[in-house]
């Protein structure tokens, strides 16, 4: 069993705390089966956060995810704050986590589970085994790039401004994630950009051959711009191994590529920054899917994504592959056999409720 380890859950908003306490009763079983111990802090994050703090993001739950060994998040934002200031808008608190974790690598992975081939909206054969990873720089481009604002020209018209700015160093330490990646996987990354418009994509173009002749000659490198990665993911998914690619690009891109599963309900995604002196690796943790607001509080929520998440939090946070594969194969089995949550739902099994397909899990899972 690993040492013990603070985790940090920030549910957050929407259908954010439901699916979170269906992770919860994951957390529970590996306590009470002996195969982890955990001491768990919950903090307020998004909406939630203003609604009682004013603000998203609190100092103090900042400095507990700073000081936590593994940030698992659920979702922020709904229309209840459309009218609160920019600036501290829910999403703020996500963004301003992943910049000040400095947490660069976000990995996507869209992978077709057997049971769900025919759920996605391309033919069966075009996505059954599909299993990509997108690797999107996280805490650059222009979501954080300067100058950045609305200002008004004198002639009284306004403009809005944001700046696509990338550095080598940038570039280099979230290509090189995804070259160690493409190693443990089929050996092929395809670096993704607009090189053919932009200079911040010319010069992602050029740093990524370059680390590729370096460092990484064994695996095989490829290049494509974003417009044409969105066409090639409709048209053949299974070209693909490892994409990597900016903040913009990679958000857009892996909604994409989720849609390709059958359903963003299942998709997990882990956010990494570089090791630390003690060998720590800053990490956050948290489903594709947004906060469904519209959904929220009616029990149709899909939990899977959120307790993929947390399998990937073992597997990359605490070395726990036995456990992680163990949570992912009861995921398969449910998803074979129990009844589905609206959004994968299918004429002949029965629908049932985020608590419900918990307890389907809970059963799947090793005693
Ligand atoms: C995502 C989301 C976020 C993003 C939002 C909520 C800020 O869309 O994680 O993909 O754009 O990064
Ligand atoms: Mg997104």
């Amino acid at each position: 069993m690993i040492a013990n380890k603070n985790l940090l859950l920030m549910p957050g908003d929407g259908i954010g705390p439901e699916v979170m306490a269906q992770a919860r009763r994951v957390l529970n079983w590996l306590q009470e089966s002996g195969r982890a111990s955990f001491t768990i802090d919950e903090e307020l994050v998004g909406g939630a956060a203003i609604d009682v703090h004013g603000v998203p993001l609190t100092d103090a739950a900042l400095a507990k995810a700073k000081s936590a060994d593994a940030l698992l998040f659920g979702s922020v934002g709904g229309p209840k704050w459309d009218k609160v200031p920019f600036e501290i808008r829910p999403e703020a608190g996500l963004l301003k986590l992943r910049a000040e974790l400095q947490v660069f690598a976000n990995l996507r992975p869209a992978k077709v589970f057997h049971a769900l081939a025919d759920a996605s909206s391309l033919k069966p054969e075009l996505v059954s085994g599909l299993d990509l990873m997108i690797v999107r720089e996280c805490i650059g481009g222009i979501y954080f790039g300067q100058p950045r604002g609305i200002e008004t020209l004198p002639n009284g018209e306004q403009r809005g401004i944001n700046t696509e700015v990338y550095t080598t160093h940038e570039i280099q330490r979230v290509g090189r994630v995804a070259f160690e990646l493409a190693r443990k996987r089929q050996g092929r990354v395809c670096s993704v950009e607009k090189a053919n418009v932009m200079e911040a994509g010319l010069l992602w173009r050029q740093v990524m051959t370059k680390l590729h002749a370096e460092e990484f000659p064994d695996v095989a490198l490829s290049h494509m711009y974003a417009d044409n990665c969105a066409m090639q993911l409709a048209k053949n998914p299974k070209q693909f191994d490892v994409i990597v690619t900016s903040n913009l690009f990679g958000d857009i891109l892996s909604d994409l590529a989720a849609m390709l599963t059958g359903s963003l309900g299942l998709l997990p995604s882990a956010t990494l920054g570089a090791k630390d002196e003690n060998g720590r690796v800053p990490s956050l943790y948290e489903p594709i899917h947004g906060s469904a607001p519209d959904i929220a509080g009616t029990g149709k929520a899909n939990p899977l994504a959120q307790v993929l998440s947390l399998a990937m939090m073992l597997r990359y946070s605490f070395d726990m592959s036995e456990e992680a594969n163990a949570i992912e194969a009861a995921v398969e089995r449910v998803l074979a056999k129990a009844g589905r949550t609206p959004d994968i739902a299918v004429p002949g099994r029965a629908v049932i409720s985020t608590a419900e397909m918990g307890d389907a899990l809970l059963a799947e899972l090793p005693r």
